[in-house]
């Protein structure tokens, strides 16, 4: 790590800080925290970016709020629910609001939950979409199937080679945003 902490912003897909992907969010934010990272989750409830294109969207005090968060961050962790095969309207909404000067050259990790078997349709979607914007996802990925019974009651994945995968995940993230924050 390097001496300023790396600044970590994490996205969901949904709505909820209490859905599965805010809660996984969450946790892959903890574990960033927990290596040395400042964090900085953006919640939707407490503010809702307008959909793109709505009346008054293009002047909205949240969007600029937003952008600017994005701007300061080095890396990004994301999850997003699969709604009939792909990414959430809310997830691409989310993107939609930033563009290359926001986020060109930074690192993404990218996570997935489902509710029936896993698969990497929006894991692999989500990494077209970031080459329009130049971000930089690692490849390192986490699709969470069958998302209902994922979480034991403590709010952790219940499965111990998940919480691997998603260890492995953040690990990659920071040490490639120190790398290029170092080159
Ligand atoms: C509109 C809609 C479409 C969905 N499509 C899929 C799908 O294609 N494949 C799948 O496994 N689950 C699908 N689901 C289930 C969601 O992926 C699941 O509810 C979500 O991952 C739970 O995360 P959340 O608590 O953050 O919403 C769909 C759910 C909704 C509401």
């Amino acid at each position: 790590m390097a001496d300023e902490p790396l600044r970590v912003m994490g996205l969901s897909g949904s709505i909820g800080r209490q859905s599965k992907n805010g809660m996984l969010v969450d946790l892959a934010l903890k574990k960033a925290e927990a290596l040395g990272a400042e964090i900085h989750f953006w919640d939707l409830q407490e503010k809702p970016l307008p959909l793109v294109g709505e009346d008054g969207c293009w002047s909205n005090p949240i969007v600029k709020e937003f952008q600017e968060m994005a701007s300061s961050c080095d890396a990004f962790l994301v999850s997003s629910p699969e709604y009939h095969g792909t990414m959430s309207g809310v997830m691409k909404n989310t993107f939609d609001w930033v563009y290359e000067q926001h986020v060109g050259g930074k690192v993404f990790g990218l996570m997935s939950t489902l509710g029936g078997i896993s698969n990497s349709n929006t894991l692999n979607h989500m990494r077209i979409m970031l080459r329009w914007l130049h971000g930089n996802p690692v490849s390192q990925q986490l699709a969470l199937g069958h998302v209902k019974e994922a979480f034991d009651e403590d709010g952790n994945l219940s499965d111990s080679s998940m919480d691997e995968r998603l260890q492995s995940l953040v690990v990659s993230v920071l040490t490639t945003a120190t790398m290029y924050r170092n080159s």
